[in-house]
């Protein structure tokens, strides 16, 4: 043991004078794996070249001196406060801190990527094909990189300084496996339906945080052409896999019910859900096969709660 102490110890002195005190913690459920740190250091703040949105990054030492790196939008009301996007950072002897994409902070994150293995458009091991739409810092993707170095990922981000920000501060990185594409999520995938291109999954992560009511997915993706081309744009097997946070989901799921022959979601911690659509009947037990996967990922005690209801 006395290595361990050896090494906290020293990182967190390392550490220490980097972190400043502040009272304005994130204080709702997204952020709850940043409750009681110890220490919140603001590393930046950039602003968005599209809207007057800017986006503070902070880092969090918690008192079991793990390093949680996070996001908010600025300008939110406290009780609104929320992170956008976490990822766990690694910390070495001398407290310097490197990016960790081999966990995942945020439920809602973990549960979209537990998904299309509980219904088989991903099977572990094989080769796949993922779109994501919205980045935020990237830690879906990222995890899928560096875990799943068999699947072929597609990122599409509308705005350039979302972009930026994942590869400064959280890590994310273009290669022959993994690309980011600026633009429109809803253009894109109309495109690619055309085109003939085939997912299995399409990761769904695009808000408009000024709509209560059409909030996460924004309200672009709920018009027929663009349900279409994301149905075309599936594999058989395929998933439609979506962040849900909305004052009213009545309207969405009558929406999804149009286009695809089954739907699942599920209710997080936090407010949001995580809906999960296919064109085709998955085999067998879906839950039993999330809680497999939820393993196979690392995420089982965090999911353990997650339950998929079907609608
Ligand atoms: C949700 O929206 C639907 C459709 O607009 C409406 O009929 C329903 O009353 C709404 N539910 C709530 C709880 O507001």
């Amino acid at each position: 043991m006395w290595w361990i102490l050896a090494l906290f110890s020293s990182a967190v002195a390392a550490v220490h004078p980097a972190f400043a005190r502040q009272d304005d913690l994130p204080n709702t459920a997204e952020a709850d794996h940043l409750n009681h740190p110890t220490k919140l250091q603001e590393l930046d703040v950039m602003c968005s070249r599209l809207s007057d949105d800017c986006y503070v990054i902070k880092q969090a030492l918690k008192k079991d001196f793990q390093v949680v790196r996070f996001m908010e939008q600025q300008g939110y009301s406290k009780s609104k406060y929320h992170a956008i996007s976490a990822i766990n950072m690694k910390m070495d002897s001398s407290g310097n801190v490197k990016f960790n994409h081999g966990s995942i902070t945020i439920d809602y994150i973990a549960t979209m990527i537990a998904a299309p293995y509980m219904t088989g458009a991903l099977e572990f091991g094989r080769p796949g094909h993922v779109l994501r739409i919205g980045l935020g810092g990237g830690s879906l993707d990222m995890f899928l990189h560096s875990q799943q170095p068999q699947l072929r990922i597609t990122v599409v981000e509308l705005d350039p300084t979302m972009v930026e920000l994942a590869k400064k501060w959280f890590g994310a990185v273009d290669d022959e496996r993994r690309r980011t594409v600026i633009g429109d999520g809803a253009d894109f995938v109309v495109k690619a339906a055309r085109e003939g291109t085939k997912f299995d999954v399409i990761a769904l992560d695009a808000c408009n945080s000024a709509d209560e009511m059409f909030k996460c997915p924004a309200r672009a993706f709920y018009d027929r052409e663009t349900m279409e081309s994301v149905k075309e744009a599936l594999t058989d097997t395929g998933i439609l896999v979506i962040n849900v946070l909305s004052s009213n989901n009545t309207i969405l799921y009558s929406t999804l019910r149009q286009y695809f022959a089954v739907c699942f979601s599920a209710q997080m911690q936090s407010q949001n859900q995580v809906t999960a659509c296919m064109k085709n009947e998955p085999e067998g037990s879906v839950m039993k096969a999330f809680r497999k996967a939820s393993k196979m990922l690392g995420f089982d005690s965090q999911l353990a709660y997650v339950n998929f209801v079907r609608f």
